[in-house]
């Protein structure tokens, strides 16, 4: 169980087209580090981190955590999608801060862009959630020159919210619902 209630922590595994979406597992450690050791994954997220570090801190078993689903190609992971974490309350945009929004984060790795994986395993995420947390809406923050999770965000049915500076980039906030005012 987690913080969201009565939503049951790890779902059954997700199958789409061509993905799977499921819970982390010790194969997937290599992969881990690759997605935070990659300068061109990391351009828009604070920078990549040192190889060596990630290999000292990464457990065996990465993001064993609710809402984290690994999203495997042929078994192997190619990315990352978070759902359930709640956005910090001190930090802007929000469209209902009172409760904290779920906020939906994603990276892959660069050799896996450009074939709609995201999108599809994305959209397969945001089903899940609407079954499981009908009329909650997902938040989503990230930097307008980052293009691509621009385009991935427009692509999803997220709407602009707002505007911001942060971390001395401009910030776009948007929002997403399986039902209305926010969709
Ligand atoms: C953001 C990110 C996930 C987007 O990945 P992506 O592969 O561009 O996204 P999509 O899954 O939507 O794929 C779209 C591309 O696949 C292409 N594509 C190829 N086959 C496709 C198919 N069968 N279906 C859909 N799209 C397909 C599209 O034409 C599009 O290509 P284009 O960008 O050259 O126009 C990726 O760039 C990433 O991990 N970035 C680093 C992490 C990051 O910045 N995260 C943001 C945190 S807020």
């Amino acid at each position: 169980m987690t913080e969201f209630g009565p939503v049951a922590w790890p779902p059954a595994p997700i199958g789409t087209e061509r993905l799977v979406l499921r819970e982390s597992e010790a194969r997937d450690r290599a992969a881990f580090i690759e997605l935070f050791a990659s300068a061109e994954v990391c351009t828009y997220l604070g920078g990549p981190r040192p190889r060596d570090e990630l290999e000292r801190a990464v457990p065996e078993i990465p993001g064993r955590r609710p809402g984290l689903f690994v999203v495997a190609l042929d078994g192997a992971m190619i990315g990352t999608i978070t759902l359930l974490d709640r956005r910090n309350a001190e930090r802007p945009g929000h469209v209902r801060p009172e409760a904290g929004e779920a906020e939906l984060g994603y990276m892959f790795l660069p050799e896996a862009w450009g074939c709609g994986y995201a999108a599809e395993a994305c959209a397969a995420a945001l089903d899940w959630f609407a079954d499981a947390l009908p009329g909650e809406p997902v938040v989503l923050c990230t930097q307008t020159a980052n293009d691509r999770s621009m385009r991935l965000a427009a692509k999803l049915g997220f709407t602009e919210v707002e505007r911001f500076e942060e971390w001395g980039a401009e910030q776009w906030f948007g929002v997403w619902s399986s039902v209305p005012p926010f969709s």
